[in-house]
């Protein structure tokens, strides 16, 4: 098997390559230093169609392949993770529950907005008590004429504060277990819907990480996405999807650690040679840019699955397994290589080191990825 992009999706790369060198690595010290959403870049990158990558045009997408959506992501975070998870949940958490679970009218009513980048999407289910175990959500959402009554709290939800559409998961039966889930199209500025403290993060500054609170909301009955109860399963699939951008991100992280350390090794003189020219380094590098390329076969295997439309949900959770514990293994690596200045601003490895962390947590920690994996292998 030989892992080749077509022309169309190398031309994406050079794009997005492009883009990410122009636009987004002048502004990545300002927003490691204000931590502020990087609204303007998120503005460019709707006018190039990169919020609708894998949308079709019918809907106002680009119209490009699922893998192509997946280049950006890596791409992206190879300059900037903040920059690549922000893509990542717009689209894959934020838009595709609408594109795969909505009705007609929801989709024309959301979908083009999405795309377009003139709503930014937010994926909202984590509470205070229930992270890995997401079946045990306490909001809820009680039918009242023709609208839900919402009333709950969620925190860790990623692009909050600058999103316009929130995919809301809530219990409409209590006592019914995961079967007593629903999920909603919640958006900004419905009734009773606010948003919270911003979390103040090791890394990805610049991506809004918020609590945010359901107080009587009152949203539409026609914003129930799917049947009352099918809520779980519409999460479980669109992480399915998710953590393929997830491992895309650690993906570009990793790469741009070994790109980093490679440069300085090949500069930096100790004992009269390059740092490089010493084998314990020589070593080093190696094994750091093996790392890359397996997590690289994985996260684009499981996107040609998902491409192919077919099952992906052991793969997605396979690349993001094993490219988020790569990507950490791989930028703290890249901070010993560079020594004492690794530690130190000037360089980005730190950056690269505590966005990494982060891989390994969110959309699934590293332990409940095994949980899936392991689920689908008893199973098949
Ligand atoms: N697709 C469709 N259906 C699925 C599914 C999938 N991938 N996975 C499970 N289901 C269905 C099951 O078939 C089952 O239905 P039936 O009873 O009808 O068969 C039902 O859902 C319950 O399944 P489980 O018994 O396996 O559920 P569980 O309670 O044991 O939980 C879990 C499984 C995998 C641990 C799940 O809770 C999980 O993924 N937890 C992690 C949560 C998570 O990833 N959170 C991320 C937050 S979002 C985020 O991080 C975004 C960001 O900011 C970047």
């Amino acid at each position: 098997m030989e892992l080749r992009f077509t022309e169309e999706q190398e031309m994406m790369r050079k794009m997005v390559r492009d883009f990410a060198q122009e636009q987004i690595a002048p502004k990545i010290e300002e927003m490691e230093e204000t931590d502020l959403f990087p609204t303007e870049i998120i503005k460019q990158m709707g006018e190039l169609g990169l919020l609708g990558i894998p949308i079709s045009e019918e809907y106002g997408g680009s119209g490009m392949d699922f893998t192509s959506y997946i280049i950006a992501i890596n791409e992206l975070s190879k300059v900037s993770a903040t920059v690549g998870v922000i893509l990542s949940v717009h689209t894959s958490v934020g838009t595709n529950p609408i594109l795969y679970f909505g009705t007609e009218q929801q989709k024309q009513k959301y979908v083009p907005k999405l795309a377009s980048g003139e709503y930014l999407g937010a994926f909202a289910i984590t509470e205070p008590g229930a992270g890995s175990d997401a079946a045990s959500i306490r909001t809820t959402a009680v039918k009242n004429g023709d609208h839900y009554i919402l009333n709950g709290s969620k925190i860790f939800i990623t692009n909050a504060g600058a999103a316009d559409t929130y995919i809301v998961s809530a219990k409409t039966d209590p006592s019914a277990g995961v079967k007593g889930i629903s999920t909603f199209i919640v958006e900004k500025g419905t009734p009773g819907f606010s948003v919270g403290k911003k979390e103040k993060k090791m890394g990805l500054h610049g991506s809004n990480t918020c609590e945010v609170i359901f107080e009587d909301c009152k949203v539409p009955v026609e914003n129930l996405l799917g049947e009352e109860g099918e809520g779980f399963k519409i999460l479980m699939a669109n992480l399915d999807v998710g953590r393929i951008g997830i491992a895309a991100q650690a993906l570009g992280i990793a790469e741009a650690a070994v790109e980093s350390a490679l440069g300085y090794a090949k500069e930096r003189k100790q004992f009269g040679k390059p740092i490089a020219a010493q084998q314990g380094l020589a070593f080093k590098l190696a094994d750091m840019a093996t790392k890359v390329e397996a997590s690289r076969l994985l996260v684009y295997r499981a996107a040609a699955l998902r491409q192919q439309g077919l099952p992906c949900g052991k793969e997605a959770s396979m690349a993001k397994l094993f490219a988020s514990s790569a990507a950490m293994k791989v930028a703290t690596e890249a901070v010993q290589v560079f020594g004492g200045y690794g530690y130190t601003k000037e360089y980005p490895v730190e950056r690269f080191f505590r966005d990494a962390k982060i891989c390994e947590i969110y959309e699934g920690t590293s332990e409940i990825q095994r949980i899936v994996i392991s689920k689908h292998l008893l199973r098949d």
